[in-house]
């Protein structure tokens, strides 16, 4: 059987490819709900379908999933899982320059499986104390290093003892002391440090966590067995890590046009901070800002370019072709496509513009085949099934909603009537523009402090399994698309899909319907 219907055929009357589909209703912005995919004849099982995307030579993700440069979705730990899971993390730019160096730099210096940054207490502080900080940051874990004002380890405080009937009694009474907690020196660690940790916790039956220390015995690290045997597992599980020449994890890092006080371009700022992010080893910079069709947008592409001729640059955002081609003249290599779409946004609700996803992805692909750039679909994303659609047209695609509730996102754990939530807020929230966004809304950080009108809501989102297990549920959706599509990977899924409208009545027909629902599919 032919893989794909003559258009004479039936199928070709009512299954559209891209360029038939989009031209007829060209007077029609549509999005991911409104179409479906034609399945296709297939010899392509969902397990063996490659997710590989190349965004440029040097920028080449295992899953085309990115993870949005947004405070309340991605700094260093959301990074970290991202890329050891074969997509990247985009480090947020609403923080001040040397906190997105950190961030980036603990992402490039990652080890696998290592808490860098372990929770501590000290060893005059109460149980009363440490019982308080569990709870205002809804920790689900009660051992903790003990440590001095210079980071040297004390102790161990074990969780047995963290109890509100030794509420009064002092960590230092309560810990185990320094000369009796197992640890591991930096050093030893090798090259293989989970191999180690892993050995280590199988000589030491009943020990549940390793502490790393270094040479003047300060604390480095910490290794929970818990994570090691996740780890061990996942070394099976199909979603590998993104990862750069020096088997180092990929990080990218949005910055945005910043202005002096005199409304320039400041020049001098911009480029001394890509010379430390790039210093520190990062893989691609993210001009994100909401009208990517813009001079500001366009001089800050050119200017990084000039500079770096070989770093990978993305730039948005746009919903035109002309935007596209305005922005690849500029240097940039990969093309954010949305305005308005995100589960946050209310542009199209304040500022009467942008236009609904799949129209614009189609529009933008067509200018991005011609200039020769990429494309992301930013933005809109709430299900498996919108990833297998935007991929139809795009490269990768960026979330912000779908992975706000996991625990690698920034924030913490509020209860709200038994529920679990964490924060998520458009980066055109007020709140979001005061701790610094506004540059990204072509406002001053001054104006945000007036009265201007914000694009983005502040809202919650329902605490989601870690972001493995969301990935892992992602991606298997994106693999099942491509089998029913007969694509065995994702150039061939852009080739080869058809595409038909959906009445109101058959969006009702897609979702579970007319049952009483007591498991859902995830
Ligand atoms: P999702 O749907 O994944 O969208 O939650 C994330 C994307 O939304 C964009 N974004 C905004 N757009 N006002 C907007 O109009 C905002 O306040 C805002 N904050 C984020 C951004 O492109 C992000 O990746």
């Amino acid at each position: 059987m032919a893989a794909n219907s003559p258009p004479t055929s039936v199928d070709g009357t009512f299954y559209k490819p891209a360029d038939d589909f989009f031209r007829e209703h060209s007077g029609l912005a549509l999005t991911y709900d409104d179409v479906t995919l034609a399945t296709l004849y297939s010899e392509t099982l969902p397990r063996e379908t490659n997710l590989e995307t190349e965004l440029h030579e040097r920028l080449r993700l295992r899953i085309p999933i990115i993870s949005a440069d947004m405070d309340t979705v991605t700094e260093a730990p959301m990074a970290i899982a991202m890329a050891l899971n074969g997509g990247l993390g985009l480090i947020h730019c609403n923080l001040p320059e040397r906190e997105q160096l950190s961030q980036v730099s603990r992402v490039k210096n990652n080890v696998h499986g290592l808490i860098q940054e372990p929770i501590k207490v000290t060893a005059d502080q109460s149980i009363g104390d440490v019982l308080t900080l569990i709870e205002q940051r809804g920790f689900g874990f009660r051992t903790f290093p003990v440590v001095d004002e210079k980071d040297v380890l004390l102790g161990l405080l074990p969780g047995h003892t963290v109890r509100p009937r030794y509420a009064s009694t002092k960590v230092s009474a309560a810990m185990t002391p320094r000369a009796q907690v197992q640890t591991i020196s930096e050093k030893e660690l090798g090259n293989n440090p989970i191999a180690k940790a892993d050995q280590f916790f199988n000589e030491h039956i009943g020990i549940h966590k390793l502490l790393v220390v270094d040479d003047a015995d300060r604390l480095r690290g910490l290794f929970t067995i818990s994570d090691i045997e996740r780890i061990m597992q996942e070394r099976h599980s199909q979603l590998k890590p993104a990862r750069d020449a020096q088997f180092r994890l990929l990080c990218g890092a949005a910055v945005t046009a910043t202005r002096n006080s005199t409304g320039e371009l400041d020049r001098d700022r911009i480029l001394a901070h890509i010379a430390e992010l790039v210093e520190r080893g990062v893989d691609v910079i993210a001009v994100s800002t909401a009208h990517g069709f813009s001079k500001g947008v366009g001089d800050t592409v050119r200017l990084i370019r000039e500079d770096y001729p070989e770093l990978p640059i993305i730039a948005g955002n746009v919903t035109s072709g002309e935007g596209v081609s305005y922005l690849s003249k500029c240097g940039a290599n990969v093309i954010k496509i949305g305005q308005g779409p995100g589960s946050i946004c209310t542009t199209r609700v304040v500022a009467g513009v942008g236009i609904p996803q799949l129209t614009a992805l189609y529009v933008c692909a067509k200018a991005a085949e011609k200039e020769g750039v990429r494309i992301l679909a930013d933005g809109g994303i709430t299900k498996s099934g919108d990833i297998v659609k935007a991929l139809t047209l795009a490269h990768g695609v960026i979330c912000g909603g779908l992975l706000a509730g996991c625990p690698e996102a920034p924030g913490q754990l509020m209860e709200i009537n038994g529920k679990l939530y964490k924060q998520y807020r458009g980066m055109g929230s007020q709140a979001a523009m005061q701790a610094g966004s506004a540059a990204r809304y072509g406002h001053s950080s001054k104006d945000s402090m007036r009265k201007v009108a914000a694009e983005g809501v502040e809202a919650l989102k329902e605490v989601n399994p870690p972001l493995d297990i969301v990935l892992t549920q992602l991606a298997g959706g994106l693999q099942s698309g491509m089998g029913y599509l007969g694509a065995p990977h994702l150039a061939a899924l852009r080739e080869k899909a058809r595409y038909i409208q959906v009445s109101p009545a058959g969006q009702r027909e897609s979702a579970p319907h007319d049952i009483v629902e007591v498991k859902t599919g995830n």
